[in-house]
C-alpha cells in the first residue's frame, strides 16, 4: 500500500487561504467546490495523489476532511464534491463563488495507479462515495494513461437518480476504450428506465470478474459490508479489494486520536485500505 505524502505546510496546522472559484450542484445535496489556493506559490507547491485527503474550513464554523475529487494538474484549480449533512458541511453550501475558506493538506496515503497498472478496475461507488472514486476513474479514462489499465468497470448506485453523482462525466467514461458502466438507483423516478437494485445486488447478478482485478469501493458502511460479501463469494480476495475510509478527522495528523478503525489511523496510514488490512473491522458495521 502507498505511504502517506508528506504534507508540504511548515505548520500543517495553518490552513492555508483558498477562493471558491466555481460551485456546481451535483445532485439536489452534493455540491462540487472548485477551490483556488490564494499564494501562488503554495499552489504549485500543493502536489497531490489520487486519494489523498485535505481539511477545508470555514472560518467561524469549523473543519472537515474532504477527498480531493480532482486530479493534480498544474494550474487546475483542488475539487471537492461536499454532501451536505451537517454544521459545517452547510455553512460550506451557503457560500458563493468568490468567497475565502481554508485547506489543509494533502493528507493521508493515496492509490498505488502504478501497482493496478496491467489490471481490470472495478470501481464500486454508493451515493457520494462516488466523490473519492471519481479521480481514480478520471486517472485511468486519460488517454494517456488508458493504454495500461484493462477494462474498467463502474457500479455507481444512489437513492435516486437525481442522486447519482458526476452524471455530466458518465458520457466520457463511457466512451473511453474497453468501458462497462452500470447505473443503479434504490428508488425510481419518472424517466427513469435503468436499473432498480442495490449495489450487493448488482454485483451478484453481473458477477464481474475477480481474475486480475482490483476491486476499489466507497460508500456507506452498509452498502461496503454487503458488497465485500458479494465480491468475496465471486472469489475476491481481500488483497484485491480496496477502500477509502470516510470517517471524522479533525488534526489529520495522528494526533488528536479521532480517527482510529482498530490499531490504525484513517489520517496516517489511510484513508485508502485494502480489506486485508481493515476487513474485520468493517464487517463489524
Ligand atoms: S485525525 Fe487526528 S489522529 Fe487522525
Amino acid at each position: 500500500m502507498a505511504l502517506a505524502a508528506e504534507p508540504i505546510a511548515a505548520d500543517p496546522m495553518v490552513p492555508y487561504l483558498a477562493s471558491i472559484e466555481q460551485v456546481v450542484v451535483l445532485t439536489p445535496d452534493t455540491k462540487l467546490f472548485r477551490l483556488r489556493l490564494l499564494d501562488s506559490a503554495v499552489a504549485d507547491a500543493f502536489t497531490y495523489k489520487v486519494g489523498q485527503f485535505a481539511l477545508v474550513s470555514v472560518f467561524g464554523v469549523g473543519e472537515a476532511a474532504f477527498d480531493i475529487s480532482s486530479l493534480c494538474r498544474p494550474g487546475a484549480p483542488l475539487e471537492f464534491a461536499v454532501r451536505r449533512v451537517g454544521t459545517l458541511t452547510a455553512a460550506l453550501h451557503e457560500l458563493e463563488e468568490g468567497a475565502v475558506v481554508g485547506v489543509r493538506g494533502p493528507f493521508g496515503n493515496f492509490f498505488p495507479m502504478e501497482e493496478y497498472e496491467g489490471k481490470r478496475l472495478l470501481i464500486i461507488g454508493g451515493g457520494s462515495g462516488m466523490a473519492p472514486l471519481r479521480s481514480v476513474v478520471n486517472y485511468v479514462v486519460d488517454p494517456e494513461r488508458r493504454h495500461r489499465y484493462g477494462q474498467l468497470y463502474i457500479i455507481h448506485g444512489a437513492r435516486t437518480p437525481s442522486d447519482l453523482v458526476f452524471a455530466d462525466e458518465f458520457p466520457i467514461w463511457s466512451n473511453s476504450p474497453d468501458p462497462r458502466l452500470e447505473l443503479t438507483v434504490d428508488r425510481a423516478a419518472e424517466g427513469w428506465e435503468g436499473r432498480v437494485a442495490l449495489i450487493p445486488d448488482v454485483v451478484r447478478e453481473l458477477k464481474p470478474t475477480a481474475a486480475d482485478t482490483v476491486a476499489i469501493v466507497c460508500g456507506p458502511p452498509i452498502m461496503i459490508k454487503f458488497t465485500l460479501q458479494a465480491l468475496k463469494a465471486l472469489g475476491f480476495a481481500d488483497e484485491q479489494i480496496v477502500g477509502t475510509m470516510e470517517t471524522k478527522m479533525k488534526c489529520g495528523l495522528g494526533k488528536c486520536g479521532r480517527c482510529n478503525v482498530g490499531d490504525k489511523y484513517v489520517c496516517l496510514d489511510g484513508p485508502v485500505f485494502t480489506f486485508a488490512q481493515i476487513g474485520r473491522f468493517l464487517e463489524t458495521f
